[in-house]
């Protein structure tokens, strides 16, 4: 398959369209990103890499960044992981309050914000640094240092009273061990790490690899984990849009607020998309597409 021409030929067509939607505002640093950008990137497992558009461009990969650490935590902690987080889609927006406290403090899934603020409270009693943990587990994913845009993660810090108010929420439950700061403070720095495309291809490779990373051949996950953490991300990876997700492109996916989405094809490929404009479920408008031009382009998806 010629992926070099696809991927051109997609940032061809979605290029008329770029900035439809609308730039993450609710976060001051997010809102100065230009919206007219978009990358694309393929790591296939062959270890082919293949890119397009702004694909070598660092962003800020927000709530990817769950993917990440819920992988840590389940290599930390096996699956005494999911005494404190469900594994159901919630067809809520990512920040949603209202399941919380009717199910009592314990969160849908990883990936909205309350599900992973409790990833990372497990995280925050598993390292004497979290950050840098998580930091050096994501470079170490990619085999390149990554770090955290500390603008953002102020800005997040600043700003974030939804998050706030939901790991007070959780900790009302009893579901937090740790100070709210402190978890907040890993989960604000988690959600500032910038990579690019091309790295997110690649940090997430582990993913269509049985759990094990290809660049240096050392296991991240079992098999098992790595298939639960793709099933995750086909039911809840993209929060209120994983149904039209599954409908549309048919790939385990997973956005962030910075206009990434990350998408596995267990077995052949992961790929990343970035364009910063977002929909109204929070996801990168001219992103979806480009997957969907892909999906369509290549036959590729999971069904
Ligand atoms: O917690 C937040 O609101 C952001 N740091 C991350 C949200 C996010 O990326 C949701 N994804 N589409």
């Amino acid at each position: 398959m010629n992926f070099a021409s696809i991927l051109e030929a997609i940032a061809d067509e979605v290029r008329p369209s770029l900035g439809d939607g609308k730039v993450a505002d609710y976060i001051p640093a997010l809102a100065r990103v230009p919206a007219s950008q978009f990358g694309i990137a393929v790591r296939t497992t062959d270890g082919r890499e293949v890119c397009a558009g702004d694909a070598s461009t660092p962003f800020s990969i927000q709530s990817i960044s769950k993917v990440f650490t819920l992988s840590l935590a389940m290599q930390q902690l096996g699956d005494g992981l999911w005494d404190r987080i469900g594994r159901e889609p919630s067809g809520d927006p990512f920040n949603s309050l209202v399941q919380l406290e009717h199910e009592q403090g314990k969160p849908r899934n990883p990936f909205i914000n309350a599900g992973a603020i409790v990833v990372a409270d497990r995280l925050v009693s598993q390292f004497a640094n979290p950050k840098e943990a998580v930091r050096q587990f994501v470079s170490s994913l990619c085999e390149e240092e990554v770090g955290f845009d500390e603008e953002v993660a102020r800005s997040e810090a600043a700003t974030g009273f939804r998050n706030i108010a939901l790991a007070n929420f959780i900790k009302s439950f009893g579901k937090l061990d740790n100070p709210v700061a402190d978890v907040l403070d890993l989960y604000f720095h988690q959600c500032a790490l910038s990579l690019s495309c091309v790295q997110l291809a690649r940090a997430c490779a582990y993913l269509c690899h049985d759990g094990r990373n290809p660049l240096c051949d050392q296991p991240v996950l079992t098999d098992r984990q790595a298939r639960r953490v793709n099933a995750l991300m086909l039911t809840c990876g993209t929060y209120d849009a994983a149904g039209e997700f599954a409908f549309r492109i048919g790939l385990p996916s997973k956005s962030g607020v910075g206009g990434g989405i990350i998408a596995v094809l267990p077995d052949r490929l992961t790929v990343c998309v970035w364009s910063p404009a977002l929909g109204p479920s929070g996801n990168s408008v001219a992103g979806m597409r480009a997957l969907e031009l892909f999906v369509e382009k290549t036959k590729l998806s999971v069904f």
